[in-house]
């Protein structure tokens, strides 16, 4: 059965983007109709937003005819999700406090459907306390809450605010869409880093690593062969971001170096976006000093020597690629020697065969503190669950299968224990 989405825009300068949003929905089957806010009409057309959604646009609760034929709780009630996306601190604001005045915010308040908010605003509204608190009451409230990117802004400042890329909201709507019919909102607590981040995660600390620095690797690299190809693999980055998000959560501060991925950034965590190893390498020294370092990337092992300029053709010769490959820098071996190398060094190593010997291996060839080593001979590449054993140099830990979340908060839990019972 088609699945649909209310959209609700409201009036920001990312409202635009809402356009590529229901173009990304549609493509993946999803239906959609738009609510717009009287600001919102400012920055997109009803008419190119009922052309892009093939049905009526809503936007004036006193559009008599649509509330004779619809009405504003019908409305919500024909959704199986509500999405305020871009949601403005000012809506925001009124959901929190339950203002019911105009179509969007009333449908808001009359639905007893699942909602998200992805809001999108400037840096220093975001970071407002007005706006954090409704966050957190909105949340309290069992609305789903997707972070916003950082990045450069529209109105020139730099900062936290930015409405996340439409991959990313459209694989959050359909995370959403998948969950039970009926499922407290509330339960739905992150298993992995794709999920909506709650904000009352974030302000009420979950562990003891406030005033550390943690440092994450997450996702795969890619590797230009030329402009159209590269080399690349699996790594779908869920782990990573799982272990960022909880690490954020016990109170640290996180940098999270990510590969290509289309994940939303974890709450409280300080992404930056690489393509290739060395520019990760590159990103994780200056990421330096951190108090702890998680690698969990799958970085490539090897590069092309030259990635070419122009697109390699074929030429029916038969003859093997003419690609060399040469091996890149290893950023765990290289943190380990670092003159700021962090004082809790963990790796990860994803083996298909004797996991805990080659484990063993990896820890001391890399010069890590710990090994968690996973078997993804099975479909831990992208899946949501895993099976890990820690490797230290005091022997081997086997946890049973478990949510990525759950390998991230037991992780971070002995991250924490193993940092306070350290000097420095
Ligand atoms: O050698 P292997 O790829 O199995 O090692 C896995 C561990 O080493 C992971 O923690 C990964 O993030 C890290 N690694 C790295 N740089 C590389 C290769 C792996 O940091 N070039």
């Amino acid at each position: 059965m088609t699945q649909r989405i209310l959209l609700i825009i409201s009036g920001g300068i990312a409202a635009y983007k809402a356009l590529e949003l229901v173009r990304t929905l549609r493509k993946r089957g999803i239906a959609v109709r738009a609510v717009l806010t009287e600001s919102a009409e400012k920055f997109v057309t009803p008419l190119s937003l009922g052309v892009l959604t093939e049905d009526h646009v809503f936007g004036d609760m006193f559009d008599l005819k649509e509330e004779r034929e619809i009405g504003h709780i019908q409305l919500s009630r024909q959704a199986d999700l509500i999405v305020v996306a871009p949601a403005t601190a000012n809506i925001l604001a009124k959901m929190a406090n339950g203002i019911a005045d105009n179509l969007a915010t009333t449908l808001l308040l009359a639905t007893d459907k699942p909602v998200l908010a992805v809001p999108a605003m400037n840096v220093r509204m975001w970071h407002h306390k007005a706006t954090q608190r409704n966050l957190e009451r909105l949340h309290a409230d069992g609305v789903h809450i997707l972070e916003p990117d950082s990045g450069e802004m529209a109105c020139g400042e730099y900062g936290k605010g930015r409405l996340p890329e439409p991959e990313a909201i459209a694989a959050e709507i359909e995370r959403l869409l998948a969950l039970p019919r009926g499922a407290d909102p509330l339960a739905d607590q992150p298993d992995f880093a794709g999920d909506a981040l709650s904000v009352l995660d974030k302000l009420e600390p979950n562990g003891n690593l406030t005033d550390k620095h943690i440092l994450v690797t997450a996702g795969p690299t890619h590797e230009p062969i030329d402009p159209v190809r590269y080399i690349a693999n699996r790594s779908s980055g869920k782990q990573g971001f799982a272990i960022a998000a909880a690490a954020a959560r016990a109170g640290a501060r996180v940098t999270l170096v990510a590969g290509p991925v289309q994940l939303p950034t974890p709450l409280g965590v300080d992404r930056v976006d690489v393509e290739t190893a060395r520019q990760m390498l590159a990103a994780v020294e200056a990421a330096l000093p951190a108090d702890a370092a998680i690698m969990v990337a799958a970085v490539a092992d090897w590069r092309t020597a030259d990635a070419a300029e122009q697109k390699i053709k074929k030429d029916g010769s038969g003859q093997p690629a003419p690609l060399a490959l040469v091996e890149n820098p290893d950023i765990l071996a290289t943190l380990s020697h670092h003159a700021h190398r962090p004082a809790l060094l963990v790796g990860f190593a994803a083996e298909t065969q004797k996991i805990a010997e080659h484990a063993q291996a990896k820890l001391i060839r890399k010069g890590a503190d710990w090994i968690v080593a996973n078997d993804v001979s099975g479909d831990v590449m992208g899946g949501d669950a895993n099976a890990v054993q820690i490797v230290t140099t005091d022997g081997i830990e086997t946890w049973p299968a478990m949510p990525k979340g759950q390998v991230a908060d037991k992780l971070i839990e002995k991250v924490a224990h193993a940092l306070s019972s350290r000097p420095g």
